[in-house]
C-alpha cells in the first residue's frame, strides 16, 4: 500500500527524530554526524562531567592530561581518528577513553567540542560576507536545503556552525564538488511502486521491511519494500555544484559568509 505518510506540519518532528535512527556505519568509517551547535554543548557538557579533571576546565591543559585546543592532535587526525581515541583510550597511558557503554551520539559530540575550540584560530578570507548571505538566500536558493538557526530546509547538513568545521578551502571544494564525500545520511533513493507512482528523495531510515523517503516538495513517503518494482540507490550528493553558476568573486562571497557561521560569533 501506497500513502503519503504525514502532512507537512508534524513531518519537521518527525525527520527530526528520524534522522537519528538511520542506519550508520560504524564511527570509524564516518564523517561526525552530529556537528549543530546543540550538539557541540552536550559535548561541552560531556567533557565537564568526564574529561576536564585531567584535561582541564576548557581543555585547556590539565596536570594529568594535554591541552586539546590547538587544533592538532599526536593521535588522531580525523573525525574518526578521534573518536577512536576518545571511545577507546590511548593503550598504556593514563587516557582510557569513556567506554563502549557510551553512545556513538555522545562520543561525537566530544568530537564537535573538541572541533569547534580550535576555531579560534581564524584565517583571513577574500570575500564579503554580506553579498555571500544575498546570495545564499537569492540566487543560490541554498536555504531550501540547509538550516540556519532554525530556518531552512532539511536536505542536507545544518549550517549553522559550519564555520567552526570547515576550512575555507574545504568550503570552496563543498560548492565546487559536493559529490567529493557523501554522507550515507545524505544518499537519495529512486523507487517505483506497483501501481506506477515514482519517487524520488533521500532516504529517511530504511528497514528490512520498509523505507521512508523525504521527496524534494518535502512530502515524507512510506512503503513496504514487496510493495515496490523498482529501488536504486544514489550514493551521489544531491547538491549540485556551483563552479558554473557562480563566479570566482561570488563563490569567494558565499565562502565568507559559511566560514562566519560559527558559535563564538553569535
Ligand atoms: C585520567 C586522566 C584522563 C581523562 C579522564 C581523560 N583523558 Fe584524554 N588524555 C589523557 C592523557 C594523559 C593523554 C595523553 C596520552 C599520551 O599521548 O601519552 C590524553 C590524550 C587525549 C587525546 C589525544 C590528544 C592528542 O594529542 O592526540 C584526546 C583527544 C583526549 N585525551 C580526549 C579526552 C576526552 C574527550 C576525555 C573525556 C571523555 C578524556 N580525554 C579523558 C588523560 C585523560
Ligand atoms: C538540493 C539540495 C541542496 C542545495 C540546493 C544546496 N545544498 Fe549544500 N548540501 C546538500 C547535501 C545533501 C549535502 C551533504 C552531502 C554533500 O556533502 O554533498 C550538502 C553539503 C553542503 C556543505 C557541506 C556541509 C558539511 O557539513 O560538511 C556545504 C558547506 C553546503 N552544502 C553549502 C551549500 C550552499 C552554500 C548552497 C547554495 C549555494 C547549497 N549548499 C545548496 C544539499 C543541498
Amino acid at each position: 500500500m501506497l500513502r503519503k505518510a504525514l502532512h507537512a506540519g508534524i513531518i519537521g518532528l518527525l525527520i527530526n527524530g528520524m534522522i537519528g535512527s538511520v542506519p550508520t556505519l560504524s564511527g570509524q568509517e564516518q564523517d561526525n554526524p552530529y556537528t549543530t551547535g546543540q550538539d557541540i554543548q552536550s559535548g561541552e557538557q560531556l567533557f565537564g562531567r568526564n574529561c576536564s579533571r585531567c584535561h582541564g576546565l576548557e581543555a585547556g591543559g590539565g596536570e594529568r592530561g594535554p591541552n586539546l585546543r590547538t587544533g592538532e592532535f599526536q593521535h588522531a587526525s580525523t573525525d574518526a581518528g578521534l573518536f577512536a581515541v576518545i571511545s577507546d583510550g590511548i593503550p598504556n597511558t593514563e587516557m582510557v577513553g569513556i567506554g563502549r557503554n557510551r553512545s556513538e551520539q555522545s562520543v561525537w559530540q566530544l568530537v564537535a567540542y573538541l572541533r569547534s575550540l580550535n576555531s579560534e584560530v581564524r584565517v583571513e578570507v577574500a570575500g564579503n560576507p554580506s553579498i555571500g548571505e544575498e546570495l545564499y538566500g537569492g540566487k543560490g536558493n541554498c536555504s531550501s536545503c540547509h538550516m540556519i538557526d532554525a530556518e531552512g530546509g532539511r536536505h542536507g547538513p545544518d549550517l549553522s556552525t559550519i564555520g567552526d568545521r570547515r576550512s575555507p578551502d574545504e568550503l570552496l571544494s563543498d560548492l565546487l564538488t559536493p559529490n567529493a564525500r557523501v554522507q550515507q545520511r545524505w544518499w537519495t533513493m529512486r523507487v517505483v511502486h506497483q501501481d506506477g507512482t515514482e519517487v524520488e528523495g533521500l532516504r529517511m531510515n530504511e528497514g528490512t521491511y520498509s523505507v521512508r523517503i523525504l521527496d524534494a516538495e518535502d512530502n515524507l513517503w512510506s512503503f513496504l519494500k514487496r510493495d515496490l518494482r523498482q529501488s536504486e540507490r544514489t550514493e551521489t550528493s544531491s547538491m549540485p555544484a556551483y563552479g558554473e553558476s557562480f563566479t570566482s568573486g561570488e563563490l569567494e562571497d558565499l565562502v565568507a559568509y559559511l566560514y562566519g557561521l560559527s558559535r563564538g560569533i553569535r
